[in-house]
């Protein structure tokens, strides 16, 4: 039985604390590949892998400031430094592996390092999974600001990034290109005026739900989902899930297991301390068209690998 306690610091299997905040989990061949944001050092990006979700394996800082760059068919900036040299700000990295291209595509949210005024998004591709990424730049979709961030990959291989705009005030639906590397359409826009953050999709019976938090900085809010019968909309009106402060999170991603769990995995702020930053996984119900996290401490690995909580 193994075993992990919901917002405290979870250790990779060399003991070291994992640094894959605001993140994302991609499973591609047999393993779960989890992304996520590597504020120390020179680091912005880093990448563990894990068979069972509990076992995590430390496999590469897969972007730094020493990432070599390269300008794509999209008008961008390389630039992964700021003219002071200092490091500028990557968060809420997500990635999906293009089978168009063979390639492992990533977005992000770029900003300066200083403020958050160049609300962009950001690209970078890679053979592997987990090899040293090819940053591609950042830019403003037609051009609107674009702050939290996801993607989605959606049954028949289309793929969408959502991110929130206008200052957050409006949460925008993307579909991308075929090949992930620029924006196809802006397929929708939700909740104008309701300032939504950090959104996470999963599909369940052919509705798409979206779940957000609400835009207060570090500390935690009620967290709401939406949902449609198509990513393009109508998309319904929020509803709330998990308590006030959402246990205590706010949403990073959703995870549906190798044997069809769903699991809510969200980031356990430390808005004075960052890198006291922790993790929490949930199970997530969707039923009746209501989709539901309830809190428990523990999260184990039965030895017939079922996860279950306490
Ligand atoms: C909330 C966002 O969801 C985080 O990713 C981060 O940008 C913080 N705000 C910064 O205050």
């Amino acid at each position: 039985m193994k075993e992990l306690m919901n917002g405290t610091k979870w250790m990779d299997m060399d003991g070291n604390p994992i640094h894959a905040h605001g993140g994302y989990i991609l499973f591609y061949e047999g393993y779960y590949y989890w992304y996520g944001e590597d504020r120390r050092e020179n680091y912005y990006i880093s990448c563990y892998r894990s068979k069972d979700l509990f076992n995590w394996e430390f496999r590469n800082h897969i972007i730094t400031t020493e990432s070599k760059a390269s300008k794509i068919r999209i008008r961008t900036s390389i630039l992964l430094k700021r003219e002071d040299g200092k490091k500028v700000n990557l968060e809420r990295p997500k990635v999906l592996f293009n089978e168009k291209i063979q390639k492992f595509v990533l977005w992000v949210h770029f900003e300066n390092g200083v403020d958050y005024r160049d609300a962009a998004c950001a690209i970078a591709t890679c053979d592997r999974p987990d090899g040293d990424f090819i940053y591609h730049g950042h830019f403003n979709p037609y051009g609107y600001m674009s702050r939290d961030c996801t993607l989605f990959l959606d049954d028949d291989g289309t793929a969408y990034f959502v991110s929130a705009a206008r200052d957050n005030a409006d949460l925008h639906i993307y579909r991308l290109q075929d090949d992930y590397l620029n924006i196809a359409s802006l397929a929708a826009r939700g909740w104008q005026g309701e300032y939504r953050e950090a959104p996470a999709i999963v599909k369940q019976d052919n509705i798409y739900y979206i779940c957000t938090s609400f835009c207060t900085g570090w500390a935690p809010n009620q967290g709401k989902f939406g949902k449609a019968s198509s990513m393009e909309g109508p998309w319904s009106v929020l509803e709330d899930f998990g308590d006030e402060t959402t246990y205590d999170s706010q949403p990073a991603f959703i995870v549906r297991t190798e044997n069809g769990q769903l699991l809510y995995f969200g980031d356990r702020w430390d808005g004075q301390d960052y890198f006291n930053s922790s993790y929490i996984m949930l199970p997530l119900e969707i039923m009746d068209g209501k989709m539901t996290i309830n809190f428990f401490h523990q999260v184990m690995l039965t030895d017939t690998e079922e996860i279950i909580f306490k």
